[in-house]
């Protein structure tokens, strides 16, 4: 891969960047992107699959805010390879090569009463729209975020404005509740009975554990997905999961679904079904990376 050329060709595509912003001690990405054909389509819990060069990998990314005046989408995203590390690399002015959506079912959004919505680790960027959304809808929103530390916690402010109620939690104490997500929510299914839904989106863990308290409560409890995708249109299977017994295609039939349904175990055995490959993809990156090209 030639970085400088690969630099140079960043310009006159049609998804330009217009903002960029670090988070999370630099491994959350936020890119505001020229799209106005999705920022006008576009409802909470969908995603976009993008392309960021002529050749790269295409990238499943759900959207963390739209602006249809501005013509532009959300894109927060978490660098864990190759892909989003190139990604990373892109500034304000540069381009992005392809975006497609928007992809997948919206989040279905109606007034039910009080709605918890959880988020861990960068799931928070997905669950910003949709907390926003179930608010504007007229329902009682508590948010929960929860990071590893104080300094990996993202979207607080915008957490805090989208709910009525903001709990956070950091697993090493350093702030908000010491301990997990998980830990606050029971907290409030014990004293409040009158909650309605739960939505959870985080690392499948969290997930996997969140459905597990909210099944003791009988809490129904949603979930978003985010499976290795490739195609993102049905026809290649790679984004498939198990729910209630039956095989669902992310993609199409996500990527929220049933949480006490999804066949978890099965989910994080195919998310690292390409590790080994995605480990020396990235080493072959940082290596052209130091030597420029
Ligand atoms: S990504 Fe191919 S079927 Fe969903």
């Amino acid at each position: 891969m030639n970085l400088v050329k690969d630099l140079s060709e960043r310009r006159g595509r049609l998804h330009k960047i217009t903002y960029k912003r670090e988070m999370a001690e630099k491994t959350v990405c936020h890119l505001k992107v020229e799209a106005p054909r999705i920022a006008r389509k576009a409802k909470p819990g969908q995603f976009v699959v993008l392309k960021a060069g002529e050749t790269g990998e295409r990238i499943p990314l759900t959207m963390g805010g739209t602006d249809p005046a501005a013509g532009t989408i959300d894109l927060i995203f978490q660098v864990v390879g190759k892909s989003t590390a190139l990604l990373r690399t892109f500034n304000v002015g540069d381009s992005i090569q392809d975006i497609i959506g928007p992809l997948g079912k919206p989040t279905h959004v109606e007034k039910i009463g009080t709605v918890i919505c959880v988020g861990g680790g960068t799931g928070v960027a997905v669950m910003y729209p949709i907390t926003k959304a179930y608010k504007e809808a007229g329902n009682n929103v508590i948010a929960i975020i929860g990071a590893r530390t104080k300094d990996l916690l993202i979207l607080e402010e915008e957490m805090k404005a989208a709910s009525h109620d903001l709990r956070v939690t950091t697993d090493d104490g350093s702030y908000g509740h010491h301990g997990f997500v998980t830990d606050v929510l029971r907290k409030i299914l014990d004293e409040q009975k009158d909650v309605k839904l739960v939505v959870g989106i985080g690392p499948v863990p969290m997930m996997k554990f969140l459905c597990k308290l909210t099944k003791e409560y009988g809490v129904k409890t949603m979930v978003s997905l985010n499976p290795i995708m490739v195609d993102a249109t049905g026809m290649c299977g790679a984004c498939r999961v198990t729910v209630g017994g039956k095989t669902k295609f992310c993609c199409v039939d996500g990527p929220e679904f049933d949480g006490h349904e999804v066949d978890y175990d099965e989910l994080v055995k195919r998310q690292r079904a390409y590790l080994t490959e995605e480990k020396v993809s990235m080493e072959q990156f940082a290596t052209a990376g130091k030597r420029g090209g």
